[in-house]
């Protein structure tokens, strides 16, 4: 079997509406690699308990489901966006919703949980190469790609940009909620003391506020030479 070391990949992390979504997605597009969206599987185990009726404070019953929950990434039959299916069930609706995002953001502070998800981290690693969108890509989980990216943008136009996509889905929020949301999901991600959001050695920062999508693709493809 090929070694996994030699597959390259590429991280891009950031804070939630930073851009990093969308971008991982177009550059995995562009250079026929795969995806992993990592935060995707916090989403993912965050549902799976709240579904067992798992108290979310509760480390060891959250890590049991972590090291159980069956993950899938279902590419949709008429190229529509990839389905992810949680122990069978279709979970893409509801894995979106901000109360996901802070089920997420609170399961992910218990290093065992972090630790029971990383094998499954490292099998995304496939030729041709990867796309590893998330908090910790660079940092921890892929340290050695050879392309690191850190996308950040004002919290008002993160803010705006979720409020956007919710409302194109037809959830119901505020703007103001939605900021003051985004802040404390951000101040616990950068502050928890195991695999911090943040720049990794070397990563090439973009600070996407008030830029268009194509532009960001362009600074990345500017460093990258498919
Ligand atoms: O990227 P996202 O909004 O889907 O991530 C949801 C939460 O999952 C995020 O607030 C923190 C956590 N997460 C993480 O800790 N590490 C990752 N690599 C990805 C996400």
């Amino acid at each position: 079997m090929a070694d996994p070391a030699a597959v390259p990949v590429l991280t891009i992390d950031g804070p939630s509406g930073s851009g990093k979504g969308t971008i991982s997605r177009l550059v995995a597009e562009r250079l026929g690699w795969r995806l992993l969206d990592s935060g995707a599987l916090y989403r993912a185990v965050g549902y799976a308990a709240g579904e067992e009726g798992i108290d979310l404070s509760d480390a060891e019953a959250v890590t049991r489901c972590a090291r159980t929950v069956k993950i899938r990434f279902q590419p949709s039959a008429d190229g529509g966006e990839t389905r992810v299916l949680v122990n069978g069930h279709d979970a893409t609706d509801e894995l979106r919703t901000e109360t996901a995002g802070a089920a997420a953001s609170a399961i992910a502070v218990i290093p065992s949980v972090r630790e029971a998800l990383v094998d499954l981290q490292h099998a995304f690693r496939k030729a041709p190469g990867l796309v590893a969108d998330g908090r910790d890509m660079g940092t921890v989980i892929f340290p050695d790609a050879a392309h690191k990216f850190f996308l950040t943008a004002s919290a008002a136009e993160r803010a705006k940009r979720r409020y956007k996509q919710l409302k194109d889905k037809g959830l119901s929020v505020t703007l103001a909620t939605l900021q003051r949301e985004i802040e404390a999901r951000d101040e616990r991600d950068a502050s928890r003391p195991v695999a911090p959001l943040k720049p990794a050695e070397g990563a090439v920062v973009i600070d996407t506020t008030g830029m268009p999508i194509d532009e960001v693709v362009a600074k990345v493809f500017a460093v990258v030479r498919p």
